[in-house]
């Protein structure tokens, strides 16, 4: 189907169509525990300038690549470039994470929001993106990326990183209209900004919902799966003939993964609070899943590593469908020879699950 593509076994996979053996990429592949990654980000001055320069953002998205065996390539950018291009002023305070200067509280902030022109202000992004598949030049597919609306309206309101999301919170009990106004000017934003990256060059998209579960179910439905549900609704998913794959990631989902199998989604990505073996029986073989070893595996011996991805790969067992990753983001402390090893392992032991 992917003709022009020399390595397309991940974008089989989502599709749940047969491979000799699963693929894998890591969330968080171009970082911090990679010592050329800090070197380019130190060139750069900061993570934003990074983001903002597409011949570094194209470097250091192919840098993991060079080091390991690896079956997709991810935009390096980030969740929050949507709010910047908003106006809410984004900056990254060393040690802190990232904090907005002009954070959206009342109603009277979020009427003021007005949607930005998408290829004006985010044109870096794409320009990123093209350059990427240029130098990729067919080897492996490109993955897209966004902030599902709840997650980075978390970070909108709250004015940077929460735990308890307390401003959000009492906002989805104080006045829901007002935040469902927010959430519905990003996920319109957020379906234009996806929709140009497909124009420049993406193969697949993936949709980051990092603080989803922090809400309880119903409000989970109402504030974070409705909104994914309408970008992918609203996503151009063809492309020459092809299909564009789309998959959710909401951290801790846990039994919420069979609503989201029913978004028309082609995959979710599972943390690894749930196995992959009761993830396939929750959305009954319906999507493709991705995941999902525990990240701090990769602290242990190489060996301890091994058996870490041998028992992911049984727990999703044989057949098409599966994508293998980390159920979360590399963190910077990882040795990049304990990611070989774990990479290594995928390419050893998974063949046997698709014969
Ligand atoms: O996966 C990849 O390699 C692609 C690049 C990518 C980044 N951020 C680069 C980044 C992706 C897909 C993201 C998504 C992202 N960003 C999420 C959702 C995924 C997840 O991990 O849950 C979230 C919540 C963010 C917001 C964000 N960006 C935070 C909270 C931070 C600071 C936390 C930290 O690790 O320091 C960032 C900064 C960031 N984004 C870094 C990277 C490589 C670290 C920046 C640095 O170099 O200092």
């Amino acid at each position: 189907m992917t003709a022009e593509l020399e390595n397309d076994l991940f974008l089989r996979a989502l599709l749940r169509q047969p491979v000799p053996r699963t693929p894998v990429w890591i969330m968080r592949q171009a970082g911090r525990y990679l010592p050329e990654y800090r070197a380019i980000r130190e060139q750069a001055g900061d993570f934003m300038s990074l983001c903002g320069n597409p011949e570094l953002a194209c470097e250091v998205t192919l840098q993991p690549l060079r080091r390991f065996k690896l079956d997709a390539a991810i935009l390096f950018s980030d969740i929050l470039t949507i709010p910047d291009a908003l106006g809410l002023g984004l900056y990254f305070e060393t040690g802190e994470g990232p904090r907005f200067e002009r954070p959206v509280r009342t109603a009277r902030d979020i009427d003021r929001l007005a949607a930005p022109d998408v290829s004006a202000e985010l044109g870096y992004v794409f320009d990123a993106v093209a350059l990427i598949r240029r130098e990729l030049d067919g080897k492996v597919p490109l993955i897209g990326f966004a902030g599902s609306p709840w997650t980075v309206g978390t970070y909108m309101v709250e004015g940077g990183s929460s735990r308890e999301f307390p401003t959000i919170k009492g906002l989805a009990a104080d006045d829901p209209a007002t935040l469902e106004k927010l959430l519905q000017t990003v996920a319109t934003t957020t379906t234009d900004y996806l929709n140009a990256q497909i124009e420049s060059g993406a193969q697949a998209i993936m949709i980051f919902d990092t603080w989803g579960a922090a809400l309880e179910a119903d409000d989970y439905r109402r504030f974070s799966l409705a909104y994914m549900q309408s970008i992918v609704d609203n996503l151009s998913t063809e492309k020459y003939g092809q299909r564009i794959p789309v998959i959710l990631f909401t951290k801790g989902a846990g039994e919420l993964l069979s609503d989201m199998a029913e978004t028309g989604c082609d995959a979710l990505g599972v943390d690894w609070t749930t196995s992959l073996a009761d993830a396939r029986e929750l959305t009954n073989d319906k999507v493709a899943l991705q995941g999902n070893l525990d990240p701090a595996t990769l602290r242990e011996s190489p060996q301890t590593i091994r058996e870490g991805v041998a028992a992911v790969l049984e727990s999703y067992g044989k057949g098409p469908g599966h994508v293998f990753n980390l159920g979360h983001g590399i963190t910077p402390d990882i040795d990049p020879d304990h990611l070989g090893a774990c990479i290594d392992a995928v390419h050893e032991l998974s063949p046997r699950y698709h014969q």
